[in-house]
């Protein structure tokens, strides 16, 4: 077998440094990415861990309560003693009236707990030092804004999608996977960022797809290990895990004769695609032969 690239075991040793400080840098901004995830996301429904209603109230919102009183009962929580979350939230259910903000001493505590983070400096923050700021956070939960989703949507979208152009490309120089599994996982994680993208978008307007965000993350991460771990492993410690040890094994397997899930897989891709081509030619023909006519006449009869 001739071969067209160079195996990762075999590059030099300054590329092999360049290719594995950008795999353990991008690792450790994945695993931020995560602890982040569980902060804000995470805390969204007052619980720590992430789930379905974390992604719900997330971008759907919380359509039982308004946002204050989220954030109040989740990752605010701890900014403010039970009575006085109490006195607030009471507040907001009594209709956020701007005499009773003073008269129920409301703006002390909103003054003493949350002005030191939430004031005019504070960039991306409601600034609580206006009574408007506040006031505007008292209607109904809706989740995330189009604006909001509109930001983060193409950020991600730049941002991801050249962290795995770069994974994808160390690890196309990767041996001991096969072309067939190289191609699935190098292309997975563009299919699932524009899954996990769109599923925001579908979550804003049903929850139903919140299931659709934890899919499409996973499936990201999944394809981010598999080629974060395989690129390592063949560049430093190719003989202890693909010669000597449980590699090999593996090695064993895929250069067995019997068709992998993969193979039958990819044949049938194949032969799917070798259908396209007279598919197409067959509706065309259609459209010439019977469609056409008929919307022709239909036209000139109209006329
Ligand atoms: C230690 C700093 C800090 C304190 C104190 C604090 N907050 Fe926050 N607040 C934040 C940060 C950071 C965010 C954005 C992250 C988030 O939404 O969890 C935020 C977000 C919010 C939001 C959501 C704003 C939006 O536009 O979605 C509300 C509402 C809120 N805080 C209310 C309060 C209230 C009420 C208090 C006082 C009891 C308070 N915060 C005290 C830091 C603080």
């Amino acid at each position: 077998m001739t071969t067209k690239y160079t195996y990762l075991k075999d590059h030099d040793a300054p590329i092999k440094v360049l290719f594995t400080g950008y795999l353990c840098t991008v690792g450790i901004g994945y695993l931020f990415a995560l602890i982040q995830i569980l902060f804000t996301h995470g805390m969204a429904d007052g619980k720590f861990g992430l789930s379905v209603d974390d992604i719900v109230y997330s971008y759907y919102g919380n359509r039982s309560g308004t946002v204050l009183e989220q954030k109040l009962n989740g990752s605010m929580k701890d900014n403010a003693p039970e009575q006085e979350r109490f006195k607030i939230m009471e507040w907001v259910r009594d209709g956020a009236d701007s005499d009773e903000y003073k008269d129920d001493g409301i703006d002390k505590i909103i003054e003493s707990r949350c002005v030191m983070c939430h004031n005019k400096e504070a960039s991306g923050l409601p600034d609580f030092t206006k009574f408007e700021a506040l006031k505007a956070l008292t209607s109904e939960d809706t989740g995330a804004t189009f604006a909001s989703l509109t930001r983060v949507s193409h950020v991600h979208m730049f941002g991801i999608s050249f962290i795995f152009m770069f994974v994808g490309l160390i690890f196309s120089f990767a041996e001991t996977t096969t072309t067939q599994y190289k191609c699935i996982a190098i292309g997975m994680p563009y299919v699932f960022l524009v899954a996990d993208i769109l599923s925001w978008w579908l979550t804003k307007i049903h929850p139903m797809f919140a299931w659709l965000v934890i899919l499409a993350g996973m499936g990201m991460g999944v394809s981010f290990m598999f080629m974060w771990v395989t690129s390592i492993l063949e560049m430093w410690l190719f003989k202890p895990v693909f010669i000597d040890g449980l590699g090999s094994r593996y090695l064993q397997m895929r250069d067995s004769t019997d068709a992998s899930i993969a193979d039958r897989f990819w044949s049938y891709a194949q032969a799917l695609g070798r259908q396209i081509k007279p598919a197409a030619a067959f509706a065309k023909e259609q459209w010439l032969t019977r469609g056409w006519p008929v919307v022709k006449d239909w036209l000139k009869k109209r006329s």
